[in-house]
């Protein structure tokens, strides 16, 4: 989540976790987030984690119920332990995969983006605009989920380039770490 404001993230049982949003902006009547598409993608790729119920308590408080996932981050990860090279590249290949499963979603979901973005007049990509280490978790099998998908967004095909070039960057620092 970028925006201003403060958010609390909890688990609530065994497999579930409460991220509740405090804006200190009014976000208007509903919130940015479209949760149709997110579930139609979540279905098919479980590197995203299930988002069970959106709750929006008023114009600057909501509460996102998702999936609970028995993992560490990505940069804690790569903080703690000596990762080989072959394991780093597949990181790298992973979240770059990644990228092209949403701009393929976006490219046969193009009227769904429209809804949201009505005023826009070129084509829109369905992605996550805070790819980052923080925001992927490793499970002890070694699966990478993304997390914080409030930050999924209908984004100019600039903006996704943006986005995509954030995710890896990190990716690339420790493949490279010259760089
Ligand atoms: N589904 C989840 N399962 C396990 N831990 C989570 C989950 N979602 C968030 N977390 C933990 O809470 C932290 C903050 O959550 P995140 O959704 O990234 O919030 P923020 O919007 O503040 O970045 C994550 O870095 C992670 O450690
Ligand atoms: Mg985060």
């Amino acid at each position: 989540m970028n925006s201003l404001g403060r958010v609390t993230v909890k688990r609530i049982d065994n497999n579930l976790v409460q991220k509740e949003i405090y804006s200190d902006t009014d976000l208007g009547q509903s919130i940015d987030f479209d949760d149709d598409s997110y579930q139609k993608l979540s279905k098919h790729h479980d590197f995203l984690i299930k988002l069970k119920q959106i709750d929006q308590i008023s114009n600057s408080h909501i509460i996102f119920i998702t999936e609970y996932v028995d993992g560490v981050t990505l940069h804690n990860y790569y903080s703690n332990n000596q990762i080989s090279y072959n394991e780093k590249l597949s990181h790298f290949n992973q979240i770059l995969h990644w990228s092209a499963i949403m701009f393929n979603f976006s490219k046969n979901n193009q009227q769904m983006g429209k809804l949201w973005r009505p005023d826009s007049n070129q084509s829109l990509v369905y992605s996550h605009d805070d790819m980052h280490f923080e925001n992927i978790l490793i499970t002890k099998n070694g699966k990478l989920k993304l997390i914080d998908p409030d930050a999924f967004r209908w984004a100019s095909l600039s903006g996704f380039y943006i986005n995509m070039i954030r995710g890896l960057h990190d990716g690339i620092r420790q493949i490279y770490p010259e760089f």
